[in-house]
């Protein structure tokens, strides 16, 4: 695939996982429920969902259409796809390792009725062909979207734009950057556009 190998996660990565987790919850203020696959050693971040407002403030920065195919990486509960294709009319398509997620947000996309502009797909993101993509949403930790990085040049293409809550894709420069209130603190969303971040 012309990309770096991921780095292999030691069997204390977990714990080092359910430390930020439990870290970054501190930081929301609130109680979100937080789940950390103990025994999955692909997972690169624990699971806390995105509050409902950050992902409205992101479907406005990123000025989501229904032109778009929105890519959430490690979809979770599948609120962003669900978000995307209520409110924007958009696609999505979400990645997920964790099956009891991968329920959840199936049943909602069902619930919800969108179903056929939605679909969740249970494996890891590393192995995704992301080249339909013209949205990709990230809300995972730093080293993960290091490691992203090559993956998401190698197949997005031009003019695709990654959102990305909280942390930055170490070495692009966003082209716009916003901060959303949550529980007191302003968290940064970064927006970049692949072909002019660098
Ligand atoms: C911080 S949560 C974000 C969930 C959702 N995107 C949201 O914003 O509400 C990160 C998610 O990535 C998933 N994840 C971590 N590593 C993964 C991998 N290699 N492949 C697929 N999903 C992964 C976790 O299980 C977790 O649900």
């Amino acid at each position: 695939m012309g990309f770096a190998p991921r780095a292999a996660l030691s069997a204390a990565a977990p714990l080092a996982v359910a430390g930020i987790a439990l870290s970054f919850c501190a930081s929301l203020g609130a109680q979100p429920r937080v789940r950390v696959p103990l025994v999955d050693q692909r997972s690169v971040a624990p699971y806390v969902p995105m509050p409902w407002h950050v992902v409205d403030r992101i479907m406005e920065v990123v000025e989501v259409s229904e032109d778009d195919v929105v890519y959430d990486l490690g979809s979770g509960d599948g609120r962003i796809l669900l978000r995307a294709a209520k409110s924007r009319g958009a696609r999505g398509v979400g990645y997920e390792i964790d099956p009891a997620l991968v329920e959840e947000a199936r049943s909602a996309i069902s619930a919800a009725g969108v179903q056929d502009r939605v679909e969740v797909r249970e494996g890891d993101f590393f192995d995704a062909d992301l080249s339909p993509a013209t949205v990709v949403t990230l809300f995972l930790i730093t080293s993960a979207q290091r490691q992203l990085r090559p993956k998401l040049l190698e197949e997005l293409r031009p003019g695709t734009r990654v959102a990305c809550y909280m942390w930055e894709i170490p070495g692009w420069n966003p082209s716009k950057t916003v901060t959303v209130p949550v529980s007191g603190a302003a968290h940064p969303i970064y927006v970049y556009r692949v072909g002019s971040h660098q």
